[in-house]
């Protein structure tokens, strides 16, 4: 298998590992918004990190910060065969972390993380657990801490393309307590647990990018 630790895919490692095409269309996009988002930020905590791809590929692009990647146990073996092919100094091998039972673990140093990471996370669990990971959120960051949140949504009422409904759609056959969020439904949970909409980015394939930010000291 080749490594770099910059996480860039090769055809011989792809294959041994579980792939997302979609985490290796949108990792760059996401990566240049981190860039600018994160800037001022030390620990990251990322929450769903599926695959592992995101974060072996930002972990050693945001060289000032230190990733923690969490998911679901069943999902940690995965995710530690990337961190074992594409090993970077400032990332972690997954918590256990799981929205329905846990709270927002602290840093290994007992601070609050500063930012929480998400990606395509919020129209896969249930309404519930949206609204658990909100409040986590807004007990666990520190002041001008922040939740980034990556994924589609709709805006207005409405689907924001005809792929989103056909894609909301299957995602409801899956399962019905899935489903693409409302933007507005989002960032007026987010103002109960006093995360503010600091910025929003368009993103390829009708995705967006929604930072939140704390704007209480607890
Ligand atoms: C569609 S995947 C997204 C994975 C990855 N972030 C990406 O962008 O490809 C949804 C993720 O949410 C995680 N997830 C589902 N239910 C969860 C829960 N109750 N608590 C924490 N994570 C959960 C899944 O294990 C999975 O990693």
């Amino acid at each position: 298998m080749n490594k770099n630790n910059l996480g860039n895919t090769d055809i011989s490692s792809a294959d041994r590992l579980a792939f997302s095409q979609a985490c290796e269309n949108n990792k760059q996009p996401i990566l240049e918004v981190l860039q600018k988002q994160l800037q001022d930020s030390t620990h990251v905590l990322e929450v769903g990190s599926g695959t592992g791809q995101h974060s072996v590929y930002f972990a050693p692009r945001l060289p000032h910060l230190q990733w923690q990647t969490s998911d679901v146990t069943d999902n940690h073996q995965v995710i530690q065969a990337w961190h074992d092919a594409y090993p970077a100094s400032n990332l972690y091998a997954p918590l256990a972390f799981n929205l329905l039972t846990d709270s927002i673990p602290k840093t290994n140093t007992g601070e609050p993380y500063d930012a929480i990471f998400t990606a395509n996370t919020l129209h896969i669990i249930a309404w519930s657990l949206v609204e658990r990971l909100f409040e986590l959120a807004g007990e666990a960051l520190p002041f001008k801490g922040k939740l980034i949140v990556y994924g589609p949504f709709n805006e207005n009422g409405r689907y924001t393309s005809v792929s989103n409904q056909q894609f909301d759609l299957s995602l409801r056959q899956r399962d019905p307590n899935s489903g693409i969020r409302h933007k507005e439904d989002i960032i007026a949970l987010a103002k109960q647990h006093n995360l503010e909409l600091s910025c929003e980015y368009q993103m390829p394939a009708n995705n967006q990018i929604l930072v939140f930010q704390k704007i209480t000291a607890n």
